[in-house]
């Protein structure tokens, strides 16, 4: 569930080449090219569009694009490029890039370094080696649409952190170490600024998402604890809220309850993933929980 939405961040390198890295949501497709035309030079075209990740939300737009612009070359690993055959029947005009090659677009010389598993098998980043920015794809990203701010310091980080947890906690979560590896990759490049597919761009304070994604991947938590609980008429409940008051009286202030069968799950998985403690309450019926 997104109550507060998510934004797909799609990016254009207007250079002596034009670059594309990663696309939208087909439903959203007339926005997108309205956007993008208007930042695009008169005339000018699109020559490349790199493919970070292959899940729709990113590559809903490819075949769309090779319409519009069919001297485009699509540019992807080598999973990548399969499963653009696979999902898209796109076999034509296409470069397959492995790790640490380079692609030149003029001034910006961008290389590509493979994430697998953050988020699918064929994740992989750009690195903008010129200008020190990294795409990053699903990795470092968040939940929530971005409400007007869009860089870290034109909005309130605060605000923002816990869709990035519950993102992270129920998206890449369980891909914890994969994350680690990648987290690794990029303290070699050492970016200035991080752009992911969801969520805002880090610009002033990289290294804030990097160490929060860090930590989260390490299975680092915070003082608190998560109580979960189910109950039909009430016993289990009335437990429950004796143990949370306890946990209280013994000086945790973090104590989050939630009834399993009101609140949506990625909320639990969020909250859990973050604190110490987990409680967890369940009834008896018909010899099952
Ligand atoms: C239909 C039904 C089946 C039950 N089955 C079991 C059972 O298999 N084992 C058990 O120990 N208690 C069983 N109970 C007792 C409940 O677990 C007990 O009443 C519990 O306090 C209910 O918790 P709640 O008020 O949080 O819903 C059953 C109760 C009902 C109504
Ligand atoms: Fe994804
Ligand atoms: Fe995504």
């Amino acid at each position: 569930t997104l109550p507060k939405g998510v934004s797909y961040n799609a990016y254009l390198i207007n250079d002596d080449k034009t670059a594309i890295i990663d696309t939208i949501k087909s439903g959203n497709l007339s926005d997108y090219i309205e956007r993008l035309t208007s930042v695009l030079p008169e005339g000018r075209g699109i020559d490349y569009l790199i493919v970070n990740h292959m899940e729709p939300d990113h590559s809903g737009s490819i075949r769309m694009l090779r319409h519009l612009y069919p001297e485009m070359k699509i540019v992807g690993n080598k999973k990548t490029v399969e499963m653009i055959d696979a999902f898209y029947r796109i076999t034509e005009n296409i470069i397959e890039v492995k790790e640490g090659d380079v692609l030149d677009l003029g001034h910006h010389k961008v290389t590509f370094a493979m994430i697998p598993m953050v988020h699918w098998p064929e994740s992989m980043v750009t690195y903008d080696a010129t200008e020190k920015v990294l795409f990053s794809t699903d990795a470092f990203g968040g939940f929530s649409a971005l409400e007007g701010g869009i860089f870290d310091d034109e909005l309130d980080m605060v605000h923002y952190e816990y869709e990035i947890l519950r993102y992270f906690a129920n998206i890449v979560g369980r891909y914890a170490a994969p994350t680690q590896k990648a987290i690794a990759k990029v303290r070699v490049l050492q970016p200035k600024i991080i752009c992911p597919a969801h969520g805002p761009i880090h610009r002033t304070n990289p290294w804030h998402i990097v160490d929060l994604y860090d930590k989260w991947s390490r299975h680092e938590t915070d003082e608190g604890v998560v109580v979960v609980y189910g109950s039909m008429y009430g016993n289990t409940k009335f437990m429950t809220d004796a143990i949370a008051r306890s946990i209280s009286e013994a000086g945790i202030k973090d104590v989050f309850v939630h009834d399993v069968s009101r609140d949506n799950l990625s909320f639990m998985v969020a909250d859990i993933w973050r604190y110490k403690g987990l409680v967890l309450g369940s009834c008896t019926y018909n010899t099952e929980l």
